[in-house]
This record gives C-alpha cells, structure tokens and sequence, in this order.
C-alpha cells in the first residue's frame, strides 16, 4: 500500500472528524524503524498514530519521530521516541548490501539510494575513487559491489559513522576494495591522498564549495571527475540547476581549472524552495592548480 493511503487510513482511525484534513507529512523507513514527520497540531495525536502505523506495517519495530532539521558537524537529526521497541540502531538494505545504522550517532537516509547506484553505475574498471563524507558507507561499498573499482578511499570525521563504516566493510565483504579512514577529509588528502584519484565524491552540501580545493588536490595530475552535492535555495522561476552550474563554474575559474560541467541533477528536495543537486564535473587536468592554490588546514 501506498504510504500516502496508509496515511489517510490512519487518519480515518485516530483523529476526529474536524482533524483528519490535517496532514500527516509522511515518513521513511529505514530497516525495521518508520520515522514520522507530524506537524506539531496533531502532537495529541501522534502516540496514536504511531501505535496504528505499528499495527498495519508488521515489520515495524520501532516508530520515531522527527524532532528536529539535520544539523551539526556530523548531520545528526533528533528524534523522539513513539511507539515499539526503545532504540535508534537498525539495519537495513540498499541494492542486496546490507547497513548498520544508529540514527541518533550517525546520518543516514534512504532518499539517497538512487544516487548511490547512479554513482557507482559511472565508476570504470581500475579506478581509484574517494569519498570525502562517506559517513557509514553506503556510495563506497555500493561502488565496491557493483562496479570493478580498484580502491575507494572513504573518510568520515565522525567516529560513529566511521564505526559503522569499519563494520559494513565487512558484512558486505568488501574490504579488499572499501579503505574505511576516520578524520577530515581536507586533512586526509593533503596529507595521504594527493594526485592519486580518478574520481572524488563530495556527498556533504554544506562543504561542497568550502573543500572543492581539496577534491581538486586528490585528483590524478591529468585529471577526473567531481561529483559535488550543493543545497541550492531558488527563486521563483529561476532553474535551481542553473543557480548550481554558475556557483560551481565560479569556484572552478577562480581555481584556474579547465573544466566541464558534465551533468546537473536534483537529487532531492530538502525544504521549502531548496533542493539538494549533484554536479557531475570533467577536471581536465590538475597541473594548472597551481601550488598557490593549496588551501591551508
Ligand atoms: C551527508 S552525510 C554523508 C552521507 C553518506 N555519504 C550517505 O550516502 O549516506 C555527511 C558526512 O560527512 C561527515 N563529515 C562532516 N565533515 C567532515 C569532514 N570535514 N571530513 C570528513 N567527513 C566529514 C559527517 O560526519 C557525515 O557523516
């Protein structure tokens, strides 16, 4: 059944008449958790409903609420706790590989899916990659199953999420292609990673212009790809991919790089008139990066 129709059944149940036009926003599951978003008029409610959402979808374990926007250095959101079993840890499945997941410690959402096979369906055989914010591991050990990648370097700067990492790796037997490295990313590359990749990923809006730089010190000398994910705000009628392409194409030329924006998409919406969009970048070569261009830690 449809989550907008199990919604409305729900609705049906558990509010009153003068209530049920109300929206119930929606919500994900990931593994054996459903998550809700309530709009704070159906507070009273929202035990209910939870307690409802348990009894029609039996492989629900646990009902949690949204409790706040992602936020923080490692984009943890809080949640509140509704009905079934008292945790935030789970497991679940993304393309046959299997993920370990604590919600409250680590991020992680499955409205990225797409995005994790579209990625590792571009890796060619024999090329390096690394993922700046891999967070638990999701693009990297999908790249890893499903693509004949000889390594992926794959850093988070949160302990959890690179916990979480470490053991991924291996429940999906991947360890011999996936390299889990726990600290920031800029440091990482500057330090270990230069001029060895053939394509970097940057799943992290809130730096993807900030680290741009460092993507561009991990590329091979002749060059690769970028994938850099922004969160762009638009106005009415203005094309969001437009507003990404310029404000990336400004980063690139003030980098003095010889470029091609290969391929724009939205990947998601993440609020009201803001979207998450990927930019898929042709770096032509790295030797006019100069020196002076290298930003410092
Ligand atoms: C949006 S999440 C990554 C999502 C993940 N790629 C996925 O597909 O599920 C961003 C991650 O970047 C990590 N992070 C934030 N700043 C970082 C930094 N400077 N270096 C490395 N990782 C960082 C956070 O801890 C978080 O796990």
């Amino acid at each position: 059944m449809r989550k907008n129709r199990l919604l409305r059944i729900i609705a049906q149940e558990v509010l009153p008449p003068d209530k049920r036009n109300l929206i119930i926003c929606g919500f994900d599951i990931i593994g054996d958790i459903a998550i809700l978003k309530i709009p704070s008029c159906l507070k009273t409610y929202e035990h209910d409903i939870a307690h409802a959402l348990l009894r029609k979808l039996p492989y629900v374990k646990v009902v949690l609420k949204q409790a706040s926007a992602v936020r923080g250095r490692y984009r943890l959101r809080a949640f509140e706790w509704l009905a079934g079993e008292r945790r935030t840890w789970t497991v679940c499945k993304e393309y046959g590989c299997i993920f370990k997941v604590d919600l409250s410690k680590v991020f992680y959402t499955p409205r990225l899916s797409h995005e994790h096979m579209r990625i590792a369906k571009l890796v060619r055989r024999g090329e390096v990659v690394i993922n700046m914010f891999a967070g638990i591991g999701p693009f990297s050990i999908i790249i890893a199953k499903y693509s004949k990648a000889k390594k992926v370097y794959s850093i988070d700067i949160n302990p959890h999420a690179y916990k979480l990492m470490v053991e991924n790796v291996e429940i999906n037997k991947v360890k011999d292609v996936v390299v889990p490295m726990f600290g920031d990313a800029a440091r990482i590359i500057i330090t270990k990673l230069r001029h060895v990749a053939d394509r970097v990923l940057m799943p992290l809006p809130e730096l993807g212009l900030k680290y741009l730089p460092f993507a561009v010190i991990a590329l091979r000398k002749d060059g690769g790809w970028i994938h850099t994910y922004l969160h762009v705000f638009y106005e009415r009628g203005i094309d969001p991919l437009i507003k990404a392409m310029c404000s990336i194409a400004l980063a690139l030329e003030s980098l003095g790089l010889t470029y091609d924006i290969m391929g724009a998409r939205i990947v998601r919406d993440v609020g009201p008139r803001l979207v998450q969009v990927v930019l898929d970048i042709l770096i032509k070569h790295t030797t006019s990066f100069s020196p002076l261009h290298t930003p410092s830690l």
